[in-house]
């Protein structure tokens, strides 16, 4: 019998870039690039993704594959007796509040690919956009509805379990999504007056950095790659004892970041060829993409490519994220897995409501100034995500130390992992990686 709850090689790979690529890549990337300033916020997301997010990769990995356990047991078996477990508790926290306005999100994402299979973005139907978008958004029952629609495509998958459900579902659904979104990038950079767009992209301006682009591109980093919340930590744990942690952990970041840039030459150039503003937030994908759909040749079918494309990626991330909370419940509670996952279920739709009612049905519900929704988004990934990998990093440099690391990237010298790299790299996670995410969460203070 194959066992189910181990990925293949193949497997391990599609499972961590189904992960990476999410909403962050679709959703979120386009409209940071937009806040901070186009091509300079890209260089400064790409330097940290080499010198701080692979590291960070790297450690999540030999911490999962060496543990074979979920976040919370994988740092007890790692050191015994201490408190370090207690940063796996924070990642499976981490992971239920990213959870609970992802699934917000993801639920905004279902409803609009609803809505374009029914051409309501056509310019035959005359669309009223911000009353299509306040209908999706900010009333009370479709948002939840859809969120609850988009808990069950996620339930769905988790209950085939580790290979019959995430692994056969990402092999299917990677391909296509790639395959989506280049198809859009390719269509909208043949645009007319799409240059614009690619110059706003890859043209710099180093003016517009200060310490918020450092943070927003640090948080990106993390969100992007699911750093920092034990869900690298899960989905190594599933791998072979002997997976090859480099190459997944650098294949990984590669598919995450080029799809990234992907996606944002899907959207700016088709942004500035219809003269809509790059700079509009959170609503520039939900916003101002359909507003440009219409207006486009073909629009209405590459409509439902790009919202099918949001929603595959979304559905990939969620699984991971609910995965780390089962995988979680079930080993250090013996839970059932379908147990396991209703209770997840139950808790992230009644989370997940009140960020959902944030966005308009009660505008009341605000902390610090923010709504709950973008309150859950920044404290989760600036900075209990930004927190966890910080410790994970102290954790491989300060407390396992170089040569457990140099055992689990070379697999006990069989793999040939060149001496330098594994210097270099364990170097990073001992100094450089601490101080600079220290550095620059001072600087955003
Ligand atoms: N990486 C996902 C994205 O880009 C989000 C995510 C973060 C998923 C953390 C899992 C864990 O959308």
């Amino acid at each position: 019998m194959k066992d189910n709850s181990k990925f293949s090689s193949f497997g391990v790979i599609v499972a961590m870039a189904g992960s990476a690529v999410g909403l962050g890549n679709i959703w979120r990337f386009p409209y940071l690039v937009g806040e901070n300033g186009g091509a300079a916020f890209i260089l400064i997301y790409l330097a940290i993704v080499l010198l701080i997010s692979l590291p960070i990769f790297l450690s999540e990995f030999v911490i999962g594959k060496r543990s074979q356990s979920n976040p919370v047991g994988a740092f007890r078996k790692l050191a015994p007796g201490s408190k370090w477990h207690w940063v796996g508790i924070l990642g499976v926290a981490a992971a239920f509040v990213l959870m609970s306005f992802y699934c917000v999100v993801g639920g905004w994402s279902t409803n609009y690919l609803v809505r374009s299979l029914g051409f309501q973005f056509s310019s035959a139907n005359s669309p009223d956009f911000a009353g299509i978008f306040s209908n999706c958004v900010e009333t009370t029952w479709p948002p939840i509805i859809y969120m609850v629609i988009f808990m069950i495509m996620t339930a769905v998958i988790l209950l085939g379990g580790v290979k019959s459900g995430i692994e056969k579902f990402c092999k299917v659904m990677m391909p296509t999504l790639f395959f989506l979104v280049l198809f859009i990038a390719i269509y909208a950079m043949c645009l007319p007056g799409a240059g614009e767009g690619i110059r706003y992209l890859f043209r710099p301006d180093f003016s517009k950095i200060t310490g918020n682009t450092l943070i927003a591109a640090l948080g990106q980093a993390f969100f992007s790659l699911s750093l920092g919340m034990g869900c690298m930590v899960t989905y190594a744990s599933y791998a072979s004892p002997d997976e090859n942690a480099t190459r997944c952990s650098v294949i990984t970041a590669i598919s995450d970041t080029s799809f990234a840039i992907i996606a944002g030459c899907a959207v700016m150039p088709a942004v500035f060829a219809f003269g809509g503003n790059p700079e509009s937030g959170p609503g520039l994908v939900f916003l101002t993409l359909p507003q440009i759909f219409e207006k486009m040749p073909l629009g209405s079918i590459v409509a439902i490519l790009f919202f099918l494309a949001l929603l595959l990626a979304a559905l990939t991330s969620a699984i991971s994220l609910v995965e780390v909370m089962l995988a979680y419940l079930i080993q250090e509670f013996k839970m059932k897995r379908g147990v396991a996952l209703a209770l997840v279920f139950a808790l992230i739709c009644v989370v997940g409501s009140l960020c959902s009612l944030s966005q308009g049905a009660v505008p009341g519900l605000k902390v610090f100034g923010m709504d709950f929704l973008s309150f859950m988004d920044y404290t989760s990934a600036n900075i209990m995500m930004t927190i966890g990998a910080l410790l994970t990093v102290i954790f491989i440099g300060w407390k396992l130390g170089k040569g457990i690391f140099r055992e689990e990237l070379t697999n006990h010298g069989t793999l040939n992992i060149p001496e330098w790299f594994v210097n270099m790299e364990f170097f990073i996670i001992k100094y450089v990686v601490p101080v600079v995410i220290i550095l620059i969460m001072v600087a955003s203070l």
